[in-house]
């Protein structure tokens, strides 16, 4: 835990330029930079940094925030790891929270194993280059494999000489404890007491995890052995700094890929990952031929929501392809597989390959997970009971999809193509929603996904609004217009003079104004990020030096930074930045400005129109369906009667009012 002190340290120090020049060339434009989006590919710049906000904004598409969140988002970081990475950066000493004794020596015991491991990936790393053996043998190997040298590099690709001593001795003469090098199951100990190398006379491939440490080794003997070894690769044991089933090959060196290319590629091995992004291809990780575990999933699950299965054509492939599978479906995860022809793999493909035609191929050939599995299991199919238990397994798949607009969907196609009702299909996906919840006391499924059984009647809707689905809890219509207003000119005074209760002056600001509006007619805004931006600006309202686009832009709440970075970010920077300035006389400045706030003052004053009648709509319908639903003759009815007709007078009378208004300049 970081310290808050340090905290607003880190904030203070980080220079939005500064950061975002590490990795965008940026040149000046008025008073902002502006520079090729790191998010997206593009070829005209419309990424800007505005030095005086101290935040950017990507106008294609849409990402930016201040130098935590932009950190966070480039570097794929949690909020801490961005800390961090700010702090080493303007070199500013963490201090932590403090704690226990426990905490303390798990922590640095965890701490002492990432070191030695640390140094290990070096030491192999520099016995394949520099070693006599290193480079005849180990470099040898992988040139034979052909992988270039940066690829080597990228992924710190290493050599442990045959003498199975040679790691403990010179470990501890550089000062690793025993323990450390024992818990990181680097070296093992034999009956006489010795440490011995785990990898010794193998290549190493070490696994960095997702934050960019070095958390364990795999070790692959050389090709003239292999035949008929059983250990090919041998993995480092489980510990506390490695556990099998939370990791990811090649996470760290295809993160950033990943979420540019929103999707994922799982492959099988070590040389898979490598071989692809020697290709070009960079956003792919592999399993290293486990089943996925709801850990490995959730971390993939932070970059992307799209998984395309790689996996060689044979029997193996198609194992590997059908385990896990359910779990990724369960976890709302979209699901694509691609079986490889003739004896390829994504290593020997990618290298008969260019990127562009990999892509290709994967985009021609991929099908969606349940009609893989259809053709799999029920293609050339006859025999009844084999059809019966196949279609169950299916169904089994189909259950574990979380949207339910999306299972209804599948369930639909799937009757089509497999010939049996749906109504049938619905009957058997409800018995195992059903066998699932009886399992699971509470009611939920494993991963907590509360199931609705689906009826017959249901129809299908199109994938269109499955999308949607996804962003009903975004910020929409005249409430994010709304706050959008109230973050980026909250502060303009829009009524001058107004008299209060005790006879004092004051100027209303816009966020003043729209709020003693909405608490005069008792209205409070439906989204809660929405409405705690209004409580917020408005608490701050009256501060002499108060700014509402700083103080939102670097909000410690990082969902509420982002929003207001792009609600506040303008689309006419990008024009207007560039303008040259005209000169104005003392009389027309006075008139511009006074112009400005009469068009400011009109704007908020529709928006909040906007907003009345949106909620008359609302209760307006409401009442009806409820009228609907009410015995004439019940005392209620009378009361609803007259709560319709007096929505109906507000509904005509605000249609009356936003029909005559102008906007100006919206
Ligand atoms: N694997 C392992 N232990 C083994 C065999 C395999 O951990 N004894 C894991 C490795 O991560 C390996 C993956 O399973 O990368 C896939 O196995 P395989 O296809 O046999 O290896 P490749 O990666 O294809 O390695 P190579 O091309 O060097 O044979
Ligand atoms: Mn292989």
């Amino acid at each position: 835990m970081i310290d808050r002190e340090t905290v607003e340290r880190i904030k203070e120090a980080a220079n939005i330029v500064d950061v975002v020049s590490e990795f965008v060339t940026l040149r000046k434009s008025g008073a902002n930079y502006k520079g090729l989006c790191p998010f997206h590919n593009e070829k005209t710049p419309s990424f800007i940094v505005s030095p005086a906000r101290g935040t950017c904004h990507c106008f294609g598409c849409g990402k930016g925030g201040n130098p935590v969140s932009f950190i966070m988002e480039h570097e794929q970081m949690t909020y801490p790891e961005a800390l961090r990475w700010l702090a080493n950066k303007y070199h500013i000493e963490i201090r932590e929270r403090e704690q226990t004794d426990e905490e303390r020596q798990a922590q640095s015991e965890r701490e002492s194993m990432f070191i030695v491991n640390e140094w290990a990936a070096k030491y192999f790393q520099d016995t394949l280059h520099n070693n006599v053996d290193g480079l005849a043998v180990g470099m040898q190997y992988f040139r034979q494999r052909g992988f270039r040298d940066d690829i080597i590099n990228k992924f710190q690709l290493g050599f442990s000489l045959t003498d199975r001593l040679a790691f403990a001795r010179m470990a501890l003469s550089k000062g690793y404890k025993e323990e450390f090098i024992l818990k990181a199951g680097i070296c093992y100990k034999n009956d006489r007491g010795e440490l011995i190398d785990r990898y010794a006379g193998r290549v190493i491939f070490p696994w960095i995890g997702v934050s960019g440490k070095v958390v364990g080794f795999g070790g692959r003997l050389l090709d003239a052995r292999t035949k008929g070894v059983q250990q090919k690769y041998v993995n480092s044991p489980e510990s506390d700094i490695y556990h099998k089933d939370h990791e990811l090959y090649g996470i760290y060196q295809a993160k950033r890929a990943i979420a540019k290319e929103d999707k994922v590629y799982m492959v099988e091995g070590y040389t898979d990952v490598i071989s692809m992004h020697q290709c070009g291809i960079e956003n792919v990780v592999a399993n290293s031929g486990t089943a996925l575990s709801v850990h490995q999933i959730h971390m993939l699950h932070r970059f992307t929501s799209n998984i395309v299965l790689l996996y060689d054509g044979d029997a193996a492939g198609i194992h590997a392809a059908m385990r896990g599978t359910d779990m990724l479906l369960s976890e709302g995860m979209n699901l694509k597989v691609l079986l490889f022809p003739d004896g390829d793999d994504p290593d020997s493909f990618a290298r008969k390959h260019t990127a562009s035609d990999f892509r290709k191929f994967i985009e021609e050939n991929q099908t969606d997970f349940i009609q893989f599995k259809i053709n799999l299991l029920l293609r050339g199919v006859t025999d009844p009971t084999k059809r019966a238990e196949a279609i169950s397994s299916i169904v089994q798949s189909i259950s574990m999809v979380e949207n339910q607009i999306l299972r209804d969907t599948y369930l639909h196609q799937s009757s089509q193509q497999i010939g049996v009702s749906e109504a049938t299909l619905i009957n058997e996906m409800n018995k195992i929603i059903r066998n699932r919840k009886q399992q699971n006391t509470s009611g939920a499924t494993a991963n907590g996904v509360q199931q609705t059984e689906t009826t017959v009647s249901s129809n299908v809707m199109p994938t269109q609004q499955i999308a949607n689905q996804n962003v009903q809890s975004s910020l929409t219509g005249v409430e994010k217009m709304l706050v959008q207003l109230i973050l980026r000119q909250g502060d303009d005074v829009v009524v001058e003079n107004v008299k209060d209760d005790e006879g004092n002056m004051h100027d209303l600001t816009l966020t003043q104004y729209v709020y003693y509006n909405l608490q005069a007619d008792g209205l409070s805004l439906q989204n809660p990020v929405a409405e705690r931006i209004l409580q917020e600006a408005f608490d701050h309202s009256a501060e002499p030096n108060f700014s509402t686009v700083q103080y939102f832009s670097h909000h410690q709440d990082i969902e509420m930074s982002r929003l207001a970075t792009s609600l506040i970010a303008d689309k006419y920077e990008i024009s207007l930045s560039d303008k040259t300035e005209v000169k104005l006389s003392e009389a027309e400045e006075k008139q511009m400005k006074q112009n400005a706030r009469e068009n400011l003052l009109r704007k908020v004053q529709h928006v909040l129109l906007d907003l009345r009648m949106a909620f008359v709509m609302k209760r307006y319908k409401e009442v009806k369906t409820q009228l609907m639903q009410t015995d004439d003759k019940s005392p209620q009815y009378v009361e609803l009667v007259q709560e319709y007709m007096k929505m109906q007078t507000l509904r005509n009378e605000l249609a009356r009012l936003l029909g005559k208004e102008i906007i100006v300049g919206a």
